[in-house]
């Protein structure tokens, strides 16, 4: 198998197959540019619609220049769809690692990649879980239904984590260019697999174990979370104290070694609102921090809703345009989305017209929110909420929002709201 040693005792990281599990916004991107590199990448996914999309060499979800790749190297014949996994020389799993109702890890979609590429694993294979996962994951799941249990792990096969730390909107530029973290079950799977991201990634690639891997990644999102935490905390603090939060953390940011982030309407996607849930479900008496942080993130919401009906209170069935759906700027992902919630809970809440406006959310991902262009969510709405600080709503001159209430969760107009010619009724008193 081209994944041995050679016989100079380097490691031989020639074009090889590459089968990935899970074509969503990391697989498709990984199993695009290793195409390009000149790989035979055979892509798995259990969405028939997903593998006819791609075989078509069109993509399924919103990432700049992946539709093009995709194009190029499925024209090329360097990268296939199917709904069944096939042998290769190289394994990745990228599924999804979601939260249970009681915030307990699922680790199903994992174990059923890890059964299903089985039949096709081969001795000398590696296996790469990319999926964020809890630690021991690797060790455990992957390796107990991935590998024939008489074959010695870093002997026979070679199994690793490699988490992935990609910013949607720049996931092909930072899949070449961030660091990596790669941590095999032995030193060897750990070396091996190093080699390989060394074939491509340009960042610098860092070698460790698998649990310090697994926990590494967790970590990295346990403190956006916490941090994010603080500044939600201070804005709903200020609040109540009639303050502005912006402002608050814009001043105190001026001190040396103080830096606030901004607050937002709480912490969505498939990432931070989820993988901090892994450690404190692991070791509840060890993550009281972390757990708290999830909390407060968690309840911001429910603060913007309140905000939004105590203006709605103050008028007769108005009008409220919520801009932004989506869990972060100019993506098209909905996954764990604050903004969605909102919006939800104010239809629910039936005291006033809820319109939203998303030019990256269609009709049908949102059964049951009226969707309206920008001019009928802001100039038609009494009430107007910023949810999702997406380019189109940053570049929105204020003087459209004369004579509205407006929430700003975000705080993205507050410079421009602070020079209006005429007043803006911005939201600053806590909802009672
Ligand atoms: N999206 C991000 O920005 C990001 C960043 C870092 C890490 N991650 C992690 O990467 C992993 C994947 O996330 P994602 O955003 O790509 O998810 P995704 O939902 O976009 O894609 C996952 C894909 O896997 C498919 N799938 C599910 N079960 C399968 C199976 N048994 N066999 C084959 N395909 C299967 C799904 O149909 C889906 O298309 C998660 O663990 C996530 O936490 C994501």
């Amino acid at each position: 198998m081209t994944c041995e040693n050679n016989e100079d005792g380097g490691i031989n990281v020639g074009y090889k197959k590459v089968c990935i599990m899970g074509l969503g916004y990391i697989g498709l991107p990984t199993a695009a540019v290793l195409a390009k590199q000149g790989h035979d990448v055979i892509g798995v996914d259990v969405r028939s619609h997903v593998v006819e999309t791609i075989n078509r060499g069109e993509i399924h979800i919103h990432e700049p220049g992946l539709g093009e790749l995709v194009n190029e190297v499925v024209k090329a014949g360097k990268l296939k769809a199917s709904l069944q996994p096939e042998e290769a020389d190289i394994f990745f799993i990228c599924v999804p690692t979601p939260i249970n109702e009681d915030k307990s890890p699922d680790l199903s979609y994992v174990r059923t990649a890890s059964q299903a590429i089985r039949p096709y694993v081969r001795k000398g294979c590696l296996i790469i879980l990319e999926s964020t996962s809890p630690p021991k994951t690797t060790a455990d799941v992957v390796v107990s239904h991935a590998v024939n249990e008489e074959w010695q792990v870093g002997e026979d096969i070679f199994v690793s984590h490699c988490p992935e730390r990609v910013l949607p909107g720049k996931i092909l530029r930072e899949v070449v260019e961030n660091d990596r973290i790669i941590g095999g079950v032995t030193p060897r799977c750990t070396d091996l697999t190093a080699a390989f991201y060394e074939g491509f990634v340009t960042g610098a690639v860092y070698r460790t174990t698998a649990i310090t891997a697994e926990m590494t990644k967790l970590v990295e999102n346990a403190y956006r979370d916490v941090n994010i935490a603080f500044a939600n905390e201070l804005s709903m603090l200020a609040a109540g104290f009639g303050a502005d939060a912006h402002e608050v953390i814009k001043l105190a940011n001026r001190h040396p070694r103080v830096d606030i982030l901004t607050p937002g309407p709480g912490v969505g996607g498939h990432c931070i609102s989820v993988d901090p849930w892994f450690l404190v479900h692991a070791s509840p008496k060890d993550t009281p921090l972390i757990h708290c942080a999830r909390m407060v993130n968690d309840s911001k919401p429910e603060f913007v809703v309140d905000q939004v009906l105590a203006y709605a209170s103050q008028l007769d069935y108005p009008k409220v345009g919520c801009l932004g759906l989506t869990y972060k700027a100019d993506v098209d992902d909905l996954r764990e989305s604050p903004s969605y919630c909102i919006v939800r809970a104010l239809i629910e809440a039936d005291v006033a017209e809820v319109v939203a406006c998303d030019p990256y959310v269609k009709p049908a991902e949102v059964p049951g929110v009226t969707l309206v262009g920008l001019s009928e969510a802001t100039h038609d709405c009494d009430i107007v909420v910023l949810l999702t600080d997406h380019e189109i709503f940053r570049n929105l001159p204020v003087a459209m929002l004369l004579g509205k209430k407006v929430v700003d969760t975000r705080g993205i107009w507050r410079d421009q709201m602070a020079g209006a010619a005429a007043p803006i009724d911005r939201y600053a008193a806590r909802a009672a």
